[in-house]
């Protein structure tokens, strides 16, 4: 074997790591619609169409956005190994499914705080406390979207009754599409074996909110104990992208990702509320609620724990069920 050959299987290895950890980030129902696939000294990310959503997700924007997490759990794992991460997005000479090539970039001083705040994040859905979020922790969140070009919209207090009213409209609109119960109901039934989608044993039984949460339940019990939380001191953000395409939906989940990452290591928890963007009525009644400024990607409740106990880690898939052969289609 030629040193050349040596160095690239290494190489290799770290990136397929990465992957494996990338594992670990959240997305849409727990659906984890990506796989990779190594090609040379690069490991490619794939959308996998067979985990659409066409009920919640019918445009694929939070598909993407979830591919967009994942990609940066993956330059999080090379950072905390010692590498920069070299990322092509949306390459003009992938395939369709193509959404980023990566690959190892230089030597850096290994960095674990974003790492170890991925193994220990997670979707908290139950109220939290009373007291809310730092101003500086607050200030940090702006900067981690930032990095991605994202806006990180934090909602002034004065406008959480209209941001709930238009929650509400989206999970009443929702309600009576058959096609969007159908994909919850399919997804949130999975046993902890199963390797995705969302529990039930992780969703909270109802408790105080000041934002309605989703009901993934549909009638069914929720496993999770709401705790003592009063929700009084949760924040409501919103990442906003200047545009509309698929390049925007990725920049925001690795937004997403780096905002998420950020306040774990300092502390709070927090979980998406995406409805306000799967129903087109409710994203526009937003996009006047910021002024028309940009185009709602997503939305999150940030706070302190409402409880010390984490909710339990979700279930996922294995690394030969994402990590393709080199030479797979
Ligand atoms: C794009 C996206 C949208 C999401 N939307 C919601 C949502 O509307 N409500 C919710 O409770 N969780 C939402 N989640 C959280 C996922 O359900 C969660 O990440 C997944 O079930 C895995 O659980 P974990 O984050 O605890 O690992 C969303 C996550 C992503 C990435």
């Amino acid at each position: 074997m030629t040193h050349h050959s040596a160095t690239t299987r290494a190489e290799i290895d770290q990136l397929l790591e990465a992957t494996l950890a990338a594992l670990r980030a959240p997305s849409i129902l727990n659906s984890q619609p990506w796989r990779w696939r190594p090609r040379g000294r690069d490991v490619e990310l794939l959308l996998d169409p067979s985990r659409r959503l066409p009920g919640v997700d019918p445009t694929g924007h939070l598909m993407l956005i979830s591919c967009g997490v994942a990609l940066h759990h993956a330059t999080v794992a090379l950072a905390a190994a010692g590498y920069a991460a070299e990322v092509a997005l949306l390459p003009t000479d992938g395939g369709a499914d193509v959404v980023a090539r990566l690959s190892l970039g230089a030597a850096t001083t290994p960095d674990r705080t974003a790492y170890d705040a991925l193994h220990r994040r997670r979707t908290d859905r139950r109220p939290f406390a009373d007291e809310p979020p730092a101003g500086e922790d607050l200030d940090e969140l702006v900067a981690a979207a930032r990095r991605h070009g994202v806006r990180l919209h934090l909602l002034p207090a004065d406008q959480v009754p209209q941001f709930a009213d238009i929650v509400t409209l989206a999970n009443v609109a929702e309600r009576e599409v058959p096609a969007y119960t159908r994909d919850v109901a399919e997804w949130s039934d999975r046993t902890r074996t199963s390797g995705d989608g969302v529990s039930l044993a992780d969703v909270a039984a109802p408790g105080s909110y000041q934002v309605p949460p989703r009901d993934f339940a549909l009638r069914r019990r929720p496993g999770l104990e709401p705790g003592h939380g009063t929700d009084r001191g949760t924040v409501y953000a919103v990442l906003v992208t200047s545009g509309q395409d698929r390049g925007n939906w990725l920049a925001a989940g690795t937004a997403l990702s780096d905002v998420w990452l950020t306040l774990t290591a300092r502390g709070l928890v927090a979980s998406p509320i995406s409805e306000v963007v799967e129903v087109p009525q409710a994203q526009a009644a937003l996009r006047r609620l910021l002024g028309w400024a940009g185009h709602p990607a997503i939305a999150l409740r940030i706070g302190l724990p409402g409880d010390p106990e984490p909710p339990p880690a979700s279930a996922r898939r294995t690394g030969t069920e994402v990590i393709g052969l080199p030479g797979d289609p």
